[in-house]
């Protein structure tokens, strides 16, 4: 069994990626235990994940950021966090607040980075009309979705793909690449 490091996922929005990391966390050989939960959004539907599997949560306004990065920081603190995965989360985090975790965050991104960082991205992969979509995991940087590239896993865009089988599709893979993603840093 190997020494789980403890970590916290952030998110906002629905959580499949935290399900699947928690899952993964369950196993012995698995390097993270998922200690902590950090939402920007107070009605995240991921933070139901958390609480269903007994895993501590906290909400914080990101309105202001350097508030919530403070509070973050003071959370992370206590709960001896080393290591933090975004998922899903949709604030850019300050370069201060990364220079506490040099190379210890890390995000998964629903495009084929470079390719169509930021947000929409598979309304704009549709319409340029390319074959081939997928998804990322990197280590975060002051600098959008442009850290050091972890894990990366191609798609085909079928015909009459849309953007919501586009989505379904591509977060399929997501839960693959992510646990991957983490055990691969840790070897
Ligand atoms: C995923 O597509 C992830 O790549 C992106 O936001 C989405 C989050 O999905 N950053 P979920 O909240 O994990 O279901």
């Amino acid at each position: 069994m190997v020494k789980k490091i403890n970590a916290c996922v952030f998110i906002s929005g629905k959580g499949t990626n935290l399900a699947t990391l928690v899952k993964s966390s369950r196993k012995n050989n698995f390097p993270l235990k998922i200690e902590l939960v950090i939402s920007n959004k107070k009605d995240a539907p991921g933070l139901k994940i958390s609480k269903r599997n007994s895993i501590r949560f906290k909400y914080f306004s990101s309105k202001k950021m350097r508030i919530f990065e403070k509070k973050c920081l003071i959370e992370l603190k206590k709960r001896e966090i080393k290591f933090i995965c975004l998922a899903g989360f949709m604030r850019i985090l300050s370069k201060d607040f990364i220079k506490n975790f040099s190379h210890k965050i890390i995000n998964i991104h629903p495009s084929l980075l470079p390719k169509y960082k930021g947000t929409n991205t598979h309304a704009r992969v549709l319409r340029n009309k390319d074959r081939f979509s997928g998804c990322t995991v990197h280590y975060v940087t002051p600098k959008l979705d442009s850290g050091k590239i972890i894990i990366q896993k191609k798609v085909l865009i079928e015909k009459n793909e849309n953007e919501d089988s586009l989505k379904k599709k591509i977060l399929k893979v997501e839960h693959a690449i992510y646990p991957k993603s983490i055990i691969k840093i840790f070897k």
